[in-house]
């Protein structure tokens, strides 16, 4: 794979830093990353993909954003089947339930969780998520 792409919605930054901090990974790791918000991009983009990363603060109660990240989710679990995803959000005061289900709904479709399952953090990352969501980066450069 030539580029990384790195999806993601982010209400007040928190799941942009980590997006950032996985193109830094991918960068890291040798290869180029394609951080963009997921408002600018079509879903297509992803379809020929083998890998890609999504991201998405649990909002709502306990879902993915619903204006725009839920239908690009919707669209992508269409062509997930054997596609590695891998998943990161923030998240306030819940259990990470919106992550469960949501590894749980792309693992239904087809799809492999890069690193079995999705890195959540409370608010913005701190210093071990840092280091995850560096390494979930570098890893996608070996795929
Ligand atoms: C409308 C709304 C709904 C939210 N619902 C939840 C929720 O159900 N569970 C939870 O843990 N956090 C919830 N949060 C908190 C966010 O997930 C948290 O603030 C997160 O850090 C936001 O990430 P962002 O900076 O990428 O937007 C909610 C926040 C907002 C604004």
């Amino acid at each position: 794979m030539s580029k990384i792409f790195i999806v993601y919605w982010s209400g007040t930054g928190n799941t942009k830093m980590m997006a950032e901090l996985i193109g830094d990974g991918v960068v890291q790791g040798g290869k180029e990353a394609e951080v963009v918000d997921v408002s600018e991009i079509k879903p297509e983009v992803l379809r020929d993909l083998p890998a890609f990363v999504l991201g998405c603060p649990s909002m709502g109660a306990e879902v993915l954003e619903e204006d725009i990240m839920e239908p690009f989710v919707a669209e992508v679990e269409k062509f997930a089947e054997g596609k590695k995803i891998g998943l990161f959000g923030s998240y306030g005061w819940g259990n990470c339930e919106w992550m469960r289900d949501w590894e749980e709904r792309l693992k239904s479709a087809g799809a492999e969780i890069i690193q079995g399952e999705g890195i959540t953090v409370l608010g913005e990352p701190d210093n071990e998520t840092t280091e995850k969501c560096i390494a979930l980066g570098k890893s996608l450069t070996a795929l």
